[in-house]
Formats: C-alpha cells, structure tokens, sequence
C-alpha cells in the first residue's frame, strides 16, 4: 500500500516523521544482525508448537545486544504460528519473587489471583489445573534473571519448579533464560543448569557496522528521507561501537541528535547536532556517575524503560516505604534528572506519576 500522503510530505522544518520508533519500548520489527540468535531460539521453541519437548536454553550478552527485543520478537511470532503454546515474558526486575512469577504465570493464563493470602502450594496447583483443561505448553522467558539470586530469600527457587514442571505441573515448560551476567551459569546448581541450560545462545556486542544497519533500520522509519545528513548514522554507530557495542545508545544518540536538530528548527540533523548529542550523553553519565544506591537504581531503571509509573516503582522497592520512594523521586526531579507528572497532567499527591528522563 503507498505510504499515506500525510506521513511522506513533512511540515515544514520537521526531521521526526516517527519519534516514538526511537523510543527503548518500541519493539522493531526487523532486527539485522540477529538473524542467527532468532534461528536458534525458534529451533529450540518450535517443538511446543508440534506438542513435544523444547529445548531450554539461556540467552547471554552484554547490555544492549538485543536480547529482550530478539525474545519478545519470537514470542510474539510463536504466538501468531500457533494455539498450542502460551509465550510469557516475565522480567524478573518487575516480579522478582517465586510468588509473583508463579502469579504472573497463573494470570497469564487467565487465572486470578489476589495479591495477598494465596500459598504458593494453591497457585501451582491451579496453574497445573488449567493447563490440564487447556493441553498448552507454556514457553517462559525470564528476563533479567539473575535478579532472582539477589534475594536472601532464596527466590531462585522459582527455576527448580519450572526445570521440574513436568512433576509439579503436569505438563512440561520451555524455558528461556536472558542474562547479562556471565557469572550467572556458575550460579546455578549442577542439576538445574543440565535440565535449565540445553543450549546458550551468546549476543555479542555490536561492531561499527552492524550499528549502522540497525540505525539504518530505524532511522527509515523514525525520519522523513533527506533529514539525516550522511555522516549522522556512521557518527552515531562509531560512538556507540565504542561503548561496549550497545545499541540502546546508538539509537540513543540518534534521537538526541534529532530533538537538538529540531530545537535550532534546523530541518535537517547536521554533524554539529550528533556533537551535542554526544556531548550531552557525556555529561548526563557524568552527573548520574555520581548517583548512589537507591537512587541510582531508579534513575537507571527509568533510563532503561524510557518511562516508568510510581506505582510500579513501590512495587518494585517494596522492602521500603512509598514514602521514602516518593522522596527518592521527587529528589531525582529537583535534581534535574527525571520528570514526574501525573497522569492528568498536574502534580498531585497520591496520583500515579508517569516518570521519564527529564530531556
Ligand atoms: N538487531 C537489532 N535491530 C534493531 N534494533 C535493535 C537490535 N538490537 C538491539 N536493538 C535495539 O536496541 C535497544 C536495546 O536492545 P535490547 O533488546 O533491550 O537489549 P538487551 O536486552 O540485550 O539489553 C532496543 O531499543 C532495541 O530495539
Ligand atoms: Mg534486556
């Protein structure tokens, strides 16, 4: 279908024809340079789909080589193939207890469970249930997952019941592991990692070229034709070719040179405009270099999502008041680091805030 006309004539002196495409919670549709990983994890899933085995596996790398895009993507795809699998993504960032990944799991399956009162023992059994009525596989990826051994708590443990689902459950599970701790393997108990870990998937970092091509990938459908003046990408690539081959801040880069091109109302991004970009990455490390504890870790979990709710954030620190993460909050906002707005647009207390970095 021909591009709709609005989106191939720009207003004038625009560069964005789609901002959000640079945004970190956007989901590509095409990932160059991860061809052979998305082979290698549709190989090791596809037997659920045909009712049989999968393979589990854990998927390594660096920050910033695409593993939670390159996950999501298959499972979204798996869903589409087939009705005989559940995908599930669990980041266990966001539910970093065995409960609340067992309750994540029961409640992607349409079961509800209250939050408070129910044993573990009672959820999987009711997971065990329903997957009984439903002759599904579940395929969870588990994101982040060596949060799970930051706990005292053991929460870890969460890993035995899926490796032993066929036991406790009825009904195996495919499982797919994401880390980017090296040490994570070591970490684990010799039985677990044997039934856990049939196969390592790496994600390397990313050369100067493979950025190009994925900036390439974006920047087609982030700017209008002839907005981006030819060194821009290449600049933007070498950049982050150097930090550890990370395209969050490749892409990153982009989207900083094109809000400064936009602000000189410039219509097209020009070197100069990569330069501040850099620049202003510089010094935003610089100043969060000097972040400390908790509100280092906000600062750096908002900077990851690109945007963030205060209720996910008590969630996420429940070991500490609301109140003293609402402190920590409005402490990063006076200090120019992130913005807080309620969802209605003014600030009051008590209301959900929308968190994001303060541009
Ligand atoms: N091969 C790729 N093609 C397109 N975009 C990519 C690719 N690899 C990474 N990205 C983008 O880079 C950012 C970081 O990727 P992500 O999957 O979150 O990395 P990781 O989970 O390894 O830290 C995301 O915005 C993602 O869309
Ligand atoms: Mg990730």
């Amino acid at each position: 279908m021909a591009e709709n006309i609005f989106k191939r004539i720009p207003a004038e002196k625009e560069v964005f024809r789609d901002e959000r495409v640079l945004m970190p919670d956007y989901l590509p549709e095409v990932m160059p340079h991860r061809e052979k990983q998305i082979e290698e994890i549709v190989f090791g899933v596809r037997g659920a789909a045909e009712g049989k085995k999968t393979e589990n596996m854990l998927l390594l790398g660096p920050s910033g080589t695409g593993k939670t895009s390159t996950v999501k993507y298959v499972l979204k795809q798996l869903q589409e193939y087939s009705q005989k699998v559940i995908p599930i993504y669990i980041n266990c960032w966001e539910s970093s207890t065995r409960h609340s990944i067992l309750n994540n799991i029961a409640s992607t399956l349409g079961e509800f469970v209250p939050r408070r009162g129910v044993s573990t023992d009672e959820i999987t059994e009711r997971i065990g249930e329903v997957l009984k009525k439903e002759k599904k596989t579940p395929i969870v990826a588990l994101d982040e997952v060596d949060r799970l051994f930051a706990s005292q708590y053991e929460e870890e443990k969460v890993l035995y019941d899926l490796a032993r689902a066929k036991e406790l459950f009825s009904v195996d599970f495919g499982v797919v592991a994401i880390t980017n701790n090296s040490e994570f393997l070591a970490k684990l108990d010799q039985r677990i990692r044997s039934s856990l870990v049939n196969k390592q998937i790496v994600f390397k970092q990313y050369s100067p070229d493979e950025l190009k091509d994925i900036l390439k990938s974006r920047a087609k459908l982030a700017f209008y034709p002839e907005s981006l003046s030819e060194e821009v990408i290449p600049l933007c690539a070498a950049r982050a070719a150097k930090k550890n081959g990370d395209a969050r801040l490749a892409i990153n880069l982009l989207w900083k040179a094109g809000k400064i091109a936009e602000r000189r109302n410039a219509g097209k991004v020009a070197v100069e405009d990569v330069r501040k970009a850099f620049e202003e990455v510089g010094e935003e490390d610089e100043r969060a270099g000097k972040l400390e504890g908790r509100e280092k870790e906000i600062y750096e979990l908002v900077k990851e999502r690109g945007e963030i709710t205060s209720s996910e954030l008590y969630k996420k620190f429940n070991s500490e008041t609301d109140r003293s993460i609402r402190n920590y909050i409005d402490k990063l906002c006076s200090l120019g680091f992130i913005t807080a707005e309620s969802e209605g647009g003014d600030i009051k207390k008590g209301k959900t805030r929308i968190i994001k970095i303060k541009k």
